[in-house]
């Protein structure tokens, strides 16, 4: 039977589902009805040093990226960080920590990067009885340009500074939540880890322009004509977010450090992607913005289905199973060939397979037989690409199949080596390394 129980840098939680510091997590009155619907913990949105209030745009702060039937695949936003007073948000934090004891509350903050500001924002926070501490080096927009941010984030030496000032003037848990607005997240991670972090937590939002309005040619979303970019998130930075957290698992000196998947989880299976390239747990935001707290009964409920039918009893045991088969393109096995297959049966015959082949890949697919519409793989031509099976409408109609050992390419006319062999030793790789060394 599945135990969802989780522990993340020490912070305990029911379950590895944990809402983003966001508008989610922005006031009390969420973070009950959250706790109420099922998540097992949250990151309250970020909150800044005492002072004048944030001030934010009184026009749209909200774009998306949506199908043409208006499913949502990313979202952007020119929100700040909290505009409410820090005590107000200290009290509250300190109630709804009271009511709901076995859920993980991790405060976000930002202030600037002084000593003294860390300092002081650290002791208050400590004081409302939080499990953990975000750091939020994060936002891309607005906070970044007054030095906050992604400002931080994208200077490994103020990470590890700032890091190293949390370690030093709290005992709670220190997680940095990293930019994605970097080349390399591999050296904010280290930056994070060699200041002393507890773990890291990414990504935050990506750097974004949504579009133009035809009719005015102005960017949209616009507040009074004008635009300013923004964060980009939701379903399509999965992948980034994915790719980033796997870099992180990965590299040796950052191996080991706990992670929590941020980027586009909207069900259990993207969370399991997180998990099983070595997050211990993930946090959402987007998904909630546009169902409602009540999604995390499919999240709770969909993995738990899962693990029980993988025979698995804790995330722990699954966790960073897939890290070992990434690698790098060198590396992988250029005599390993796979060929599409069109399952007749179910083939609609919309013809997308063979558009796509004939114009863009290896005019592989032809479109008539016997003077009829008909649809098949001519192995003779086909490499293999995945094209034909990203296009087809119908599930499981357009496959790959991998030929065996022996089997003949009829496109080389070789029969498949058992070997494997990559192009570190290809003799086309001018560089490559002899076989025998
Ligand atoms: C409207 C909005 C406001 C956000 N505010 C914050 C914030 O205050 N602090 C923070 O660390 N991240 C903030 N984020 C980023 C999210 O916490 C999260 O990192 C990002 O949205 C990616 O997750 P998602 O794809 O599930 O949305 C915000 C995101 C959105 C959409
Ligand atoms: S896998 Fe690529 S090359 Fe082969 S049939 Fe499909 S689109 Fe054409
Ligand atoms: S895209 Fe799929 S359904 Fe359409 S013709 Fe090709 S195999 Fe058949």
């Amino acid at each position: 039977m599945a135990d969802l129980r989780n522990t993340f840098a020490g912070i305990r939680s029911p379950n590895p589902f944990w809402l983003a510091s966001a508008p989610p997590t922005d006031k009390a009155y969420n973070v009950n009805r959250a706790f109420e619907a099922g998540w097992g913990g949250v990151v309250w949105k970020t909150l800044g040093e005492d002072g004048p209030p944030i001030v934010n745009v009184n026009g749209p702060r909200y774009g998306a990226l949506l199908t043409p039937d208006r499913r949502l695949l990313g979202f952007n936003n020119i929100e700040l960080i909290t505009d409410r007073p820090l005590q107000t948000n200290l009290d509250e934090i300190r109630a709804v920590k009271r009511s709901w004891p076995d859920r993980a509350l991790v405060v976000s903050l930002m202030v600037p990067c002084t000593e003294a500001a860390w300092k002081a924002i650290l002791v208050r926070v400590e004081d409302s009885g939080a499990d953990g501490i975000e750091l939020n080096f994060g936002c891309p927009h607005g906070m970044s340009e007054r030095g906050m941010g992604a400002a931080v984030g994208q200077v490994p030496e103020y990470i590890e500074r700032v890091t190293a000032w949390c370690k030093t003037y709290s005992r709670l848990p220190v997680i940095v939540k990293l930019t994605p607005n970097v080349t390399d997240i591999r050296a904010p991670a280290r930056a994070a880890k060699k200041g002393g972090a507890d773990a890291v937590s990414l990504i935050n939002t990506i750097n974004s322009v949504m579009g133009v309005d035809p009719a005015t040619l102005v960017m949209s979303p616009s507040t009074g004509g004008m635009g300013s970019h923004g964060g980009y998130c939701g379903p399509a930075v999965k992948p980034i977010a994915l790719h980033m957290t796997a870099e992180i698992g990965r590299q040796r000196e950052t191996a080991g450090l706990p992670i929590s998947g941020i980027g586009g989880v909207g069900n259990w299976r993207d969370a399991l992607d997180f998990i099983a390239l070595g997050a211990t747990n993930v946090q959402v935001c987007t998904a909630a913005m546009t169902f409602g707290f009540k999604i995390v009964q499919e999240m709770t409920d969909g993995l738990s289905e899962y693990m029980d039918s993988m025979g698995f009893e804790t995330t722990a045991e699954f966790q960073g199973r897939a890290l070992p088969t990434i690698t790098d393109w060198q590396y992988l096995n250029l005599n390993s060939i796979s060929k599409a297959q069109i399952d007749q049966v179910s083939c609609i015959q919309c013809g997308r397979c063979h558009i796509a082949c004939e114009d863009t890949s290896h005019q592989a697919i032809t479109a008539m037989k016997d003077g009829r519409r008909h649809f098949e793989v001519d192995e003779a031509e086909c490499v293999g690409c995945n094209l034909c099976v990203t296009v087809c409408p119908v599930p499981d109609c357009l496959t790959l199949r991998t030929l065996a050992p022996g089997e003949v390419d009829l496109r080389t006319r070789q029969p498949v080596p058992a070997q494997a062999a990559d192009w570190t030793t290809h003799p086309n790789n001018p560089m490559r390394r002899s076989a025998a060394v």
